[in-house]
């Protein structure tokens, strides 16, 4: 048995967000962003109305259709996101709750993988199917930035980058010679964890580096070991990335492992018919295609439209790409991603 992807969609928040709206309340432009990195506008959800899971619902509820299953069919819920609705329990099992799945109690699960996040749930569901375990797993990636992030001038260079969105994929048993996933890569560097991250609230206690920088206190002292007033105070409740490490680690990350995919399955750049990577930034995107030599037509961004939506990020892209018949039976489909951890990955689909 092979995994292919029967059904897949998107759903974005109506709201556009565009470039010269954050320069109303923040030092940027509308030059600097497009310049640096691609995007043009994002979404933003609604606050108090949409949730990563509820948007995740409506993506699912096309993927479903668009598959010609009922959610009551599905045996297993992944969902990948960094930005949960709750601290616990995960997104999964809200996602299932959404769904109005009843009837049948079947596994639910989160990983937090970040911007691989939907390439580390596309290899687990994988190996779910091809073992005969399971036939039917929803795979959904989903993100609400909009209600985290540094709107002040010290959270410009991370804020102006993300948008809210969402995207699933019905995963289905097939045993047509050849069709569905062919392969996946994982990888992770824990060495820069914090490069990319969002320390707090946490369990961490300072352990990593160290208890004054947020302003713990005796470490003997029950409680509060979440949110200290100096998070509050001087903005540590906002994620940080140290942007340039993070373009030049992913530049070079992307083309290696997507050509270890290709060479894993006998096949080359110029067999691609269709590349997603992970929208982190349309120049990590031209550099990418620059490198393995692929035509624009190959190379599928929206990362101008959506600005960079995490784990949802390349099943939007999918799902527009497969709207807008660019993907076609036989075509060779690679995914890929780079981001926090670092962890990154790539698949290859033949549709
Ligand atoms: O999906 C997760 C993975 N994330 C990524 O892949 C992101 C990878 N990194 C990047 O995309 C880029 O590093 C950024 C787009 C985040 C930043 O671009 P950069 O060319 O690396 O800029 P920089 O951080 O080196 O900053 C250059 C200047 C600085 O000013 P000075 O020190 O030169 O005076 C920043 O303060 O740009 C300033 N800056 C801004 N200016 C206007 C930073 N953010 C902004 C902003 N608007 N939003």
């Amino acid at each position: 048995m092979q995994t292919k992807i029967a059904g897949i969609a998107h759903y974005v928040p109506e709201r556009v967000v565009t470039n010269e709206e954050l320069t109303r309340f923040m030092d940027t432009s509308n030059e600097w962003i497009i310049e640096r990195t691609g995007i043009e506008e994002r979404r933003y959800a609604e606050k108090h109305k949409e949730t990563p899971s509820s948007m995740g619902a409506k993506a699912a509820r096309i993927a479903l259709e668009r598959a010609g299953i009922e959610a009551e069919d599905l045996d297993f819920i992944i969902f990948a996101t960094l930005s949960p609705d709750y601290y616990f329990p995960g997104c999964g099992v809200l996602l299932q709750r959404e769904l109005g799945i009843t009837k049948r109690e079947m596994g639910c699960l989160d990983i937090r993988n970040q911007c691989s996040g939907f390439i580390y749930g596309l290899s687990i569901a994988d190996q779910f199917i091809r073992t005969g375990m399971y036939k039917n797993i929803l795979l959904v990636g989903s993100e609400l930035h909009s209600m985290g992030l540094d709107y002040s001038d010290e959270g410009r260079a991370v804020t102006v980058i993300f948008g809210d969105g969402a995207g699933a994929a019905v995963l289905q048993a097939t045993d047509k010679p050849g069709q569905g996933v062919l392969t996946t890569c994982l990888h992770a560097d824990g060495t820069h964890a914090e490069e990319l991250a969002m320390i707090n609230p946490g369990s961490h206690g300072g352990y990593h580096l160290g208890q004054d920088k947020f302003g713990y206190p005796d470490p003997s002292v029950m409680g509060g070991m979440f949110v200290t007033q100096k998070m509050v105070d001087e903005g540590m409740l906002y994620p940080n990335m140290t942007g340039q490490l993070v373009f030049k680690t992913a530049v070079v990350k992307f083309p290696e492992v997507i050509n270890e995919a290709l060479s894993k399955v006998g096949l080359t750049a110029a067999d691609i018919d269709l590349l997603i990577p992970h929208q982190a930034n349309l120049r990590i995107s031209q550099f990418v295609q620059r490198v393995l030599k692929l035509p624009d037509e190959k190379v599928q961004n929206n990362i101008q439209k959506y600005g960079n939506t995490t784990a949802a990020s390349i099943p939007i892209a999918l799902s527009e790409a497969w709207e807008e018949g660019k993907v076609k039976e036989g075509d060779l489909v690679c995914l890929a991603a780079f981001g926090s951890g670092f962890t990154w990955g790539s698949a290859l689909v033949r549709w």
